[in-house]
């Protein structure tokens, strides 16, 4: 299904695209950077302290334990803390780059819901959702959709595990209309209105989450997830962990561990080829948590994320100031982040749901109609500015080189999303065969688009 809007509301370029050449060995970097002020030095000091005393206390700890302690820290988690989306940050990521990005998946949106019968009430919920960029694009494209979600009942519901980037998304979804829970019991921990009046919550865990037919995105959720790392040895698998260095009391380095530990045990596949394997079980469990709500309830998921299909060996690293960053230095003043492993994401959905993809952002965007789309914005678009701005978003987003080949898509669909309805018995009448899931069926050749 193929549906274009009118040029409205062009994001303003104001973030800083990095040049091709930057790009290409970069795309994380487009992410996040923070300036290093003395309020980052001194609460890196503070993360580093709260870590060394933990080690010293109960000996080295996981990767994951590390991850977690880091980045999402109640008081110093790199996510957490709000100065990492300052003013002079050049946080970028796919739905920050270009708005054609969001429009796109509001468009797959809508097309889940109405293949799956139009369902009256309709939860969009987003994990990770940064500033908030995705979702206002996709909701545009609901509101331009209004005729047919008119009757519908729907809200958004938002995981988010920082309370300063809440109010970020708070800001830029509901304006001043939205407020804190008076009690910290109450599932959701924020909760506003959208200038179009559609409710909009705030949770800290899918648990949280109402249940009932929702569509789940993810875009660049599950890369920072904490990992656990293992490496194979001639007496099996061991685990590597984050300890204090010996030879400088206030460096970290990686160790490993002599003997089995329980993740090295029980997370690594008895068939596994690779010498070095990271595992990233939180994010097995949220995608085990959203297969069976999918299952039971109705609904999809989208992962959009950079990753791999169980090939990759060592992918976690740090990203400070646009530069790879050594993790364990500084912690807390840079991103941390592994590719996200698809097969892994795949196997811990099981038979719940039917998965299709990974596949490429490049193939995924162009079946969902980038070009044409790009097409009508330029035309709709006067100056040469934002022209170049929006071709350049394009080929950001969709060069092999670039974001087209390293970013991924997965969906995770209700089992009847894919299978024919039953004939009839009695006309004998072929039932329509189900619709094709949009941006995952190839509409045509890819040579010559890029
Ligand atoms: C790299 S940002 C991606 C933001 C956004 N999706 C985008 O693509 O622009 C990761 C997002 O996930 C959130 N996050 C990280 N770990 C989380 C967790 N365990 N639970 C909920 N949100 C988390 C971060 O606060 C942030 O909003």
């Amino acid at each position: 299904m193929r549906m274009f809007l009118k040029l409205n509301s062009l994001r303003k370029p104001s973030v800083h695209v990095k040049a091709p050449g930057v790009l290409a060995l970069r795309w994380r970097l487009q992410r996040c950077c923070f300036c290093s002020s003395p309020q980052n030095e001194s609460s890196n000091i503070s993360v580093l302290r709260h870590l060394t005393s933990k080690i010293k206390a109960t000996g080295p700890i996981s990767v994951a334990e590390y991850m977690k302690e880091v980045l999402a820290n109640p008081v110093s988690g790199y996510y957490v803390r709000n100065d990492m989306l300052g003013a002079d940050g050049d946080f970028i990521t796919s739905p920050e780059i270009s708005q054609i990005f969001g429009e796109l998946l509001g468009i797959w949106c809508v097309s889940e819901w109405m293949a799956a019968g139009k369902p009256k009430h309709f939860q969009l919920v987003e994990f990770g959702p940064g500033r908030g960029s995705l979702v206002t694009d996709i909701l545009r494209v609901f509101s331009q959709l209004g005729a047919l979600l008119q009757s519908t009942n729907l809200s958004v519901h938002l995981v988010e595990v920082s309370p300063r980037l809440s109010q970020v998304q708070a800001q830029n979804l509901t304006g001043e209309d939205s407020q804190s829970a008076r009690d910290e019991n109450e599932p959701a921990y924020r909760r506003g209105t959208t200038a179009t009046g559609l409710p909009v919550s705030w949770y800290r865990r899918i648990e949280d989450v109402p249940v009932g037919f929702s569509l789940y995105l993810a875009h660049e959720f599950f890369d920072a997830l904490p990992i656990h790392k293992f490496q194979r040895t001639e007496r099996g698998w061991r685990e590597v962990m984050v300890d204090i260095d010996p030879d400088m009391a206030d460096r970290l380095r990686f160790v490993l561990i002599p003997a089995p530990t329980l993740a090295s045990s029980t997370l690594i596949q008895a068939d596994e080829q690779r010498t070095h394997v990271e595992v990233c079980p939180e994010g097995g469990v949220i995608i085990q948590k959203l297969t069976n709500r999918i299952a039971e309830y109705g609904g999809a998921a989208l992962i959009a994320d950079y990753g791999h299909d169980g090939t990759k060996t060592d992918t976690f690293r740090g990203f400070r100031g646009h530069k790879l960053h050594d993790p364990l230095e500084a912690p807390g003043t840079a991103d941390l982040t592994a590719d996200v492993d698809f097969s892994y994401l795949r196997r811990m959905a099981g038979t719940g749901v039917a998965c299709l993809g990974p596949i490429t952002q490049r193939h995924f965007l162009h079946n969902m109609g980038i070009s044409i789309r790009l097409q009508v914005l330029l035309q709709n678009c006067p100056n040469a500015f934002t022209q170049r701005h929006l071709l350049q978003g394009f080929d950001m987003l969709t060069s092999p080189k670039k974001m087209g080949e390293r970013f991924k898509f997965l969906a995770l669909l209700n089992h009847q999303r894919l299978s024919s309805p039953v004939a009839d018995t009695k006309s004998g009448k072929k039932p329509p065969a189900p619709l094709p899931v949009a941006g995952f069926s190839e509409l045509g050749p890819l040579q010559g688009r890029n």
